[in-house]
Formats: C-alpha cells, structure tokens, sequence
C-alpha cells in the first residue's frame, strides 16, 4: 500500500567542523538549491557557528541547532554549555546522546536522560540518538540495547512531551564507515522504536514522533531510506558537509 506522503526532516550533523566563515558560506550556497524542496532541513552546527549560522539562514526554512549540551541550567561545568546558551544563539535543536558522544566523553543514559529532561523543561527540541555497535548486533542483543536506551534515557519523560522530541536511530557500526544498514534492516529497528513508543507512550504519540535513520547515507541511497514506512527522515554526517551532496540528499527525498 502506498504511504501518504510524509514531509522528511533532514538534519546534517557537521561534527567538529567547519570555521564560522566556511559555515555561512556553506548555508549561502545551499539555501538557494534547496528551495524547492518540501523537506524540513535542520542544521546542527559547531557552537561557535551557530549565531552566525542562524543569522544567515533567516529568510529561509532551516533549522539551526547544537550537538550537544549540558543537564545543568548553568554552574562551575568548565567547558560545558547550557540550554538557555544555545537559545540564546538562536538555536532551536540539539542532538542528544549521539554514540561519539557516549563512546569517546562515556555519556551514558543517565546522563543523556537528564539532558533531554533539560532540553524539554528549557524550550529545546532534542533528538535522541540510539543505536547498537557491530558487536552488539552479532551477539544478537541489538533490541535489547534499543530498548535500553529508550527506557532509560526517556525515564519520567511526561507522555504529553513526547512528541516534542525525534529520536535518530543511527547504529555506530554504520556511522563514518560507508556502510549503510540495508534498508530492511533499518525499517525493522525503526518499527521496532515506534512499536516500543506505542507501547510505552500509546498510539498517538507513535504515529506523531519521527524516528529519523543515520549512517552513511548519500545523495546514492537516501531517497530508498526514506520510501521505508517508518523511516521519517536523516541525519547525516560526512555528506552533509558539502553543499553539493547535501543538497542532492534533500532534493533527492522531497
Ligand atoms: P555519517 O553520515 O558520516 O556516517 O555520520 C552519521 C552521523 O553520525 C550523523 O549524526
């Protein structure tokens, strides 16, 4: 059966990089590319790009947010940074748990959990990022881990705040290696997500939350990713960091 047609939401995480003045000549040049497009386009940029950033994307659809935060409203956090900073920038949006952040600064759900609390209570919309590594995945324990993660980082999440949040399902063995989940593979663990949101948060916020795919995804396969049922939209790394391959990815998925 044919899928209503759904608005994806495509988000490139730049990562550690990008200056402030390659950042604003990056959105200059894809702002025009891509407005056709009907996708939702959001942007998590460097901290000290994002002023600049959402200053050159008025006038424009995309979103800008972080890649990161702290649980704290402010404090002696040396290095760390707070919501109300981010808003403050004008940043809309921040990823939250993604697995660089939990392999190489050992967030772990906790911590992730006391993050998204923040983001919501303080007025910033988080994407969770969940996923297995390759090892997990052999041993077989991949939905285990999926719903550890849920559970423990959406603890005493209030259902009625639910549906301010995306969750990006993003297995680490698939980020940076130019392998990409097969697509049945991905479309499983998405429907696997959204049935343990159907579970735990009742059907409407099921059918609303959008669970969004990472992992090597390019201008080559991002269009078939998105064809997948419950697949709503990417988040995308590497590709996204040329105005060229991103703004393929988005006009080639809307
Ligand atoms: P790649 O697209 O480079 O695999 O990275 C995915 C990712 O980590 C997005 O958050």
């Amino acid at each position: 059966m044919d899928q209503p047609q759904k608005q994806p939401v495509i988000i490139g995480n730049w990562k550690m990089y990008k200056t402030i003045e390659e950042a604003v000549s990056f959105v200059n040049k894809l702002a025009p590319e891509i407005k056709e497009s009907k996708a939702a386009v959001y942007l998590a940029v460097p901290y000290t790009a994002i002023k600049s950033v959402v200053e050159a994307v008025k006038g424009t659809s995309i979103v800008v947010g972080g890649q990161n935060m702290n649980d704290a409203t402010q404090g002696a956090f040396t290095g760390e940074i707070a919501v109300r900073m981010l808003l403050d920038l004008g940043a809309h949006f921040v990823l939250l748990g993604h697995s660089e952040r939990r392999r190489f600064f050992h967030e772990d759900d906790a911590f992730i959990n006391r993050k998204v609390d923040r983001a919501l209570t303080d007025g910033l919309q988080p994407i969770l990022c969940v996923g297995e590594t390759a090892e997990e995945r052999d041993q077989g324990k991949t939905e285990e881990v999926l719903t550890r993660q849920l559970k423990e980082c959406l603890n005493n999440i209030d259902p009625s705040r639910i549906d301010s949040l995306m969750i990006a399902y993003e297995p680490v063995w698939a980020i940076g290696t130019g392998k990409i989940a097969t697509t049945e593979q991905a479309q499983a663990m998405h429907q696997f997500c959204r049935h343990w949101i159907q579970e735990t948060y009742g059907p409407q916020a099921s059918a609303q939350l959008k669970i969004l795919y990472g992992g090597s995804v390019t201008p080559e396969n991002a269009a078939e990713m998105l064809k997948q049922a419950d697949i709503d939209g990417l988040l995308v790394g590497g590709a996204s960091l040329s105005v060229e391959s991103f703004s393929q990815i988005i006009t080639s998925t809307s």
